[in-house]
């Protein structure tokens, strides 16, 4: 019985003190062993009372050892998890800008600082907004231009193919003087090559107030192109839109010209960078603003390109692919 009290008192954190105590108890040499070695030489009347006591001893010498064993495995297992708590932390994987989203904020940066401000629109467009208040009605042949992709079960609902979307939509809720520029990813059902997706993204700019001309139109395009890629020479082509007129596609002098300002070095000669145009009066009407007191310009790029063109990047998939060799490439850009 005074065992008995011994053992409940038993403490430890200690593995050998825990294992010294289970031999001394539960051991071949132990002290129960001992006891049930004494029991043939017990008087019969006290055989039972004997046996009951020694069991309890035995039974509570094995809860004790299992208790403290397990106690110990878990302290353990704790210092396992929390480590060294004073030990500094492995640092972070640091990610890359997207080379799509370091050319948009260059471009949005460039015409932010002649007072263009940004503006957004959906995706899934209607038709009014991305045709037909764009001088492109239903049947127009001009709608084969731009391949679309449109909703099976609503011919009305399709994929914008260009964010000039986004302008009619900013041309529908704000007044004149308009200066806005809309990036975006825009959609269309071409074949998947190294040069052409079935989706990317442009940026499209606005500008509309009293006694706009071709001549602001122009001198933007010559800011925008040399804040871009460095002093450069623009080519302005005749060229078609309906929402436009006159209309123009815009070539930029890639070349030897503008190798002291520029890293690209390659003489690659004129390349078309986008299209433009001043706002047809039917596009303004179709708008709420009246062609007779304003007028104004617009173009649009493709953003893709011209982070293919200004990184080197031989193959527009490589922008979708989130290949992780690929996008860390970009942790030194902006
Ligand atoms: N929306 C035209 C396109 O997607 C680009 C453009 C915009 C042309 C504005 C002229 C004026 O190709």
């Amino acid at each position: 019985k005074e065992h008995i009290a011994l053992v409940g008192q038993f403490n430890s954190d200690n593995a050998s003190e825990i294992e010294a105590f289970r031999i001394k108890y539960l051991g071949k040499k132990g002290i129960l062993n001992d006891f049930f070695a004494e029991f043939k030489s017990v008087p019969n009347e006290q055989k039972k009372e004997f046996g009951q006591v020694v069991n309890q001893l035995k039974v509570a010498a094995q809860d004790k050892v299992n208790q403290l064993k397990e106690a110990l495995e878990n302290s353990a297992s704790a210092a396992h998890i929390y480590g060294d708590l004073t030990r500094p932390a492995a640092t972070a994987p640091i990610g890359a800008r997207h080379p799509i989203s370091i050319v948009k904020n260059q471009i949005i940066d460039i015409f932010s600082r002649i007072g263009f401000n940004v503006s957004e629109g959906p995706e899934i467009e209607d038709d009014w907004h991305n045709f037909t208040a764009l001088n492109l009605p239903e049947y127009h042949p001009a709608r084969d231009m731009q391949d679309t992709f449109f909703i099976q079960t609503d011919p009305d609902i399709l994929l914008r193919t260009h964010t000039s979307s986004v302008q009619v939509r900013y041309m529908e809720e704000n007044k004149p003087p308009i200066r806005t520029i809309s990036p975006g990813r825009v959609y269309r059902n071409e074949a998947i090559s190294a040069r052409s997706h079935c989706f990317f993204h442009q940026l499209e700019g606005l500008y509309i107030d009293k006694g706009v001309s071709f001549a602001d139109l122009k001198q933007t395009l010559q800011y925008f192109t040399t804040e871009m890629f460095g002093k450069s020479r623009i080519r302005l082509r005749p060229s078609y839109f309906p929402f436009t007129e006159p209309s123009a596609e815009v070539d930029v002098y890639w070349g030897l010209e503008t190798e002291t300002d520029h890293k690209m070095t390659k003489g690659t000669g004129w390349l078309e960078i986008m299209g433009c145009g001043m706002v047809d009066p039917n596009v303004l009407q179709n708008c709420g603003i009246d062609p007779k007191e304003y007028s104004g310009f617009a173009f649009g790029m493709g953003i893709d390109r011209i982070a293919l063109l200004l990184h080197q990047i031989p193959d527009i998939r490589m922008l979708s692919e989130n290949d992780i060799r690929f996008l860390d490439q970009f942790k030194s850009a902006l």
